[in-house]
């Protein structure tokens, strides 16, 4: 069953029905302020970090769901509404979300009146931008009440979420005409405060809680909302919110706007106030000034569209597959842009408070997103090294507003450091820049320790080489890509953190997932080495690859699929061996990806066994036979109910390793299958089993031992969109940056007959024409660009600014 359906031409999903599975979200902003927006009007707003700096309360795990928002409000003679239906809840005679490229228009329609709540965040400025339009669409003049509503957070989400008996005293606005400031710890160490303005006179306003809510009363009905108007209340302390009031009429046919906005604003320490105790507001009058008309708003919003139009003409697909086109075209590369801006802080499953950026999650979403804005990129990967430690390990998460890695977690998480390998190296494959490798960069934010981010890649490959275990197979540390698998760790008592009790790094257990990613990363990083002539390095680099491979294939190989690690105790997990958890996901796809065991038929025998044992229709689970009880050896992948989350739920992310893998062996009806499984706009029609968004992956869908089969969890922040991408663009459609240049060689289902993809690359902008008249899965016959054959699949470098034509057959 649907709730809505893409409309492709506008670039928008849009939902029919306020009453989704799940509150169906979109994200606004792109730089540095950001909210987020549900289709009925729920979600929340934050400058840069969800944590330090959160402009708006939500409340999670609440019930009803998603009551705090961007809130407009119709009072019409005593009916109250919402546009977006939320959190009134009165039954609209129409209603539809449209969530496009950084904005989302809610409208609502109730006894002739047409309301449309039109959201975004605009270019270059930290505000978001409201714009309310009304029009009576009847006959006879209308009197309205018109109320805005959002509830400020005092900036620490989480102190804000717990420290009470504190918070209850310090907040603090000033009002001045349409013009609400938050301005709450502003009199002592912060230097920014929030504006609520609107552009049009209110005629009455409030700033607490109590006071517009009721102290018994909430956002569902508002005492003001009901009585009609506010009581202009001032907050000292409890909760500020801001909240507007327009008592105002409508002539028949009339169509009136109220522009609402929410900035961020900073001031220098010397400039913090205009008179004792009274905010600076300059800054925020000039932002008020740049959105006064319709006409600034509706610029505003062209040069949003233009920016989106831009980012995404780099990477355009024409299959005459539909659902393909528009996941290739647009969806799967703006989550690709909301994961690398957001890693896995702020969403509707992830409180924003919790975990900062993670060091392998941020170094994975930038393998999907280095293609859309490659200076970006470059920072992020300068950001992340700088919070590696000199001896090759690195922190495993750090918080977007210092970039300082967390301490609380810490380190010894082993596959972190080779992630570091896998982005710079496809930075270097997408741009060419071979300069990012001599940028100094320091370890451990130090910069009087400062190196070559080559030598941080050196560490890198170092550190998982010289921490080999006992079947020279890298030590796991907590925990590898798989958070969950805990085999140091023997957590007995509730509440500790599989990952970080106990003695952490031991010296026996053992990853053959990270030895995969060994043979795969470490060969990119021998191939820098190559680039740079760096000839020995590069020699004794594939000499202690070409050892830890020959472990993974003996060792590493349990008869019909790769093993997935040695616990503490030298025996293995994911082997026959075991009573459950006998086969995992990981390794096989992992290891197929870095070529291992493609000459003996290991490799081909592990994608057989996933085909055979972890294939289900919505996607391929973890891992299989699930584990029923709690295992001491294991940690938190034993701690989840069968099916669900690591315990052989189908955890999206690894999906496409399994695709790629198999058009590493040239299957390519095979590699498309494993693709549409988890690919949303291929599971539209199942939303009603589905339950997230049915544009964006998530990251979890229960696998078949749980009751909800098929139930997704945790939508838009997952390295899933990254790693789609990747697979779809690179190993499926075939268009691969190498160092060289680009390449062309597709694995597809042989039903697909031809396309056409507009890359650009290094500056050209390549039309790349396939064609596949002998109906293959793999293989190419010839290549023409700009009309002339060439030998091979590599095109040759064009300059920037040039157009190539190039047209590929298969065969
Ligand atoms: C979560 C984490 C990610 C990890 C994955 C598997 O998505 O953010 O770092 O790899 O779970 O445990
Ligand atoms: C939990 C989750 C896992 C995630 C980790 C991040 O272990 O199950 O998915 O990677 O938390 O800390």
């Amino acid at each position: 069953m649907r709730f809505g359906h893409f409309d492709d031409a506008r670039r928008e999903y849009v939902i029919d029905t306020p009453r989704t599975p799940l509150p169906w979200i979109n994200y606004l902003g792109s730089e540095d302020f950001f909210s987020l927006v549900s289709n009925t009007g729920g979600g929340y707003s934050f400058y840069r970090d969800a944590r330090l700096r959160r402009l708006t309360r939500y409340r999670y795990n609440n019930s009803p769901l998603d009551m705090d928002g961007h809130r407009i409000y119709i009072n019409d003679g005593g009916t109250i509404w919402n546009p977006g239906w939320q959190p009134a809840k009165t039954e609209l005679d129409r209603y539809t979300c449209r969530h496009g490229l950084g904005y989302t228009i809610l409208q609502g329609e109730k006894n002739g009146i047409a309301a449309a709540q039109e959201l975004f965040v605009p270019r270059g400025d930290a505000c978001e931008i409201d714009r309310l339009t009304l029009e009576n669409k009847t006959a006879a003049p209308r009197t309205l009440d018109v109320f805005s509503y959002v509830e400020f957070c005092l900036w620490d989400a989480m102190d804000d979420s717990s420290n009470f008996q504190r918070n209850f005293s310090t907040g603090e606005v000033e009002v001045v005409e349409s013009a609400i400031y938050h301005k709450t710890e502003y009199r002592e160490r912060r230097d920014h405060y929030a504006v609520f303005w609107a552009n049009t006179p209110v005629t009455s306003f409030d700033t607490s809680r109590d006071a517009f809510c009721g102290v018994y009363g909430g956002p569902a009905a508002p005492e003001a909302v009901k009585a009609g108007h506010c009581s202009n209340s001032i907050a000292h302390g409890w909760a500020p919110v801001g909240a507007h009031h327009f008592h105002l009429t409508l002539a028949p046919g009339e169509k009136k706007s109220i522009i609402f906005g929410l900035g961020y604003i900073e001031n220098p320490v010397g400039e913090k106030f205009s008179a004792p105790g009274i905010i600076n507001k300059a800054r925020a009058e000039a932002m008020m000034a740049r959105y006064a008309t319709d006409a600034q708003v509706d610029a505003a919003r062209r040069a949003l569209a233009d920016y989106w139009q831009e980012l995404l003409s780099g990477w355009q697909l024409t299959s005459g597959e539909e659902k393909l086109d528009r996941m290739v075209s647009l969806w799967n590369q703006y989550q690709c842009m909301v994961t690398f801006n957001m890693s896995r802080s702020a969403s509707y499953y992830e409180s924003g408070i919790g975990r900062g950026m993670g060091f392998r999650d941020s170094c994975q979403d930038l393998l999907g997103f280095v293609h859309m804005i490659p200076s970006r990129a470059r920072e992020r990967i300068l950001d992340i090294a700088a919070t590696q430690f000199e001896d090759g390990s690195t922190y495993h998460q750090y918080q977007p507003l210092t970039k300082k890695g967390n301490s609380d977690v810490g380190s010894g998480f082993n596959d972190d450091p080779l992630w570091l390998i896998a982005c710079t190296a496809a930075y270097l494959r997408e741009t060419g820049d071979w300069s990012i490798l001599d940028e100094p960069v320091a370890f451990d934010n130090d910069v009087t320790r400062a190196q070559s981010l080559m030598e941080h890649l050196r560490r890198s490959f170092r550190y998982t080489h010289t921490h080999l275990g006992p079947h020279g197979l890298p030590l796991i540390g907590r925990a590898d890509w798989n958070d969950c698998l805990n085999l140091n760790c023997f957590s007995e008592h509730p509440g500790e953190s599989f990952q970080i009790t106990g003695p952490s790094e031991g010296p026996v257990a053992e990853s053959v997932f990270i030895a995969g990613m060994f043979v795969k990363y470490g060969r990119e990083y021998a191939e820098l080495c190559d680039h740079l002539h760096l000839t020995e390095e590069a020699a004794s680099a594939r000499t202690a690859i070409d050892a830890v491979e020959q472990a993974t294939l003996t060792a590493g190989w349990d008869g019909a699929w790769f093993r997935r690690a040695y616990d503490a105790f030298g025996a293995p997990v994911g082997s026959r061996e075991c009573d459950e958890g006998q086969i995992f996901i990981e390794p096989q796809g992992m290891c197929v990806m870095a070529g291992i065991g493609r000459e003996t038929g290991q490799a081909e025998a592990a994608l057989k066994s996933v085909e055979e044992r972890l294939d289900t229709p919505y996607g391929v689970v973890l891992l299989q036979p699930a584990y029923t009880t709690y295992r001491l050896n294991l940690g938190e992948i034993s701690s989840y109910p069968p099916g669900y989350k690591e315990n052989a739920g189908i955890f999206c992310h690894n999906n496409p390793w399994i695709s790629c893998a198999e058009t590493v062996l040239g299957h390519g009806d095979r590699a498309f299958a494993v693709y549409k499984k988890t690919c949303p706009a291929y599971i539209e029609d199942i939303s009603e089993i589905h339950r997230t968004e049915p544009y964006v992956y998530s990251q979890m869908v229960a696998g078949r031992d749980a009751p909800t089969f098929g139930e997704a969890k945790n939508s838009w922040l997952t390295g899933t969109a990254a790693w789609t991408f990747v697979n779809v663009s690179q190993y499926i459609l075939g268009i691969q940056p190498t160092l060289d240049g680009l390449r062309v060689d597709p694995c597809i289902p042989h039903t697909l007959a031809g396309y056409t993809v507009t890359r650009r690359y290094r500056g050209a902008v390549y039309h790349i024409r396939v064609e596949n008249p002998h109906a293959v899965q793999k293989g190419v016959q010839s290549v023409t660009v700009n009309g002339a054959p060439i030998a091979g699949t590599l095109l040759p470098l064009a300059k920037a600014g040039e157009s190539v034509e190039v047209s590929v057959i298969l065969g």
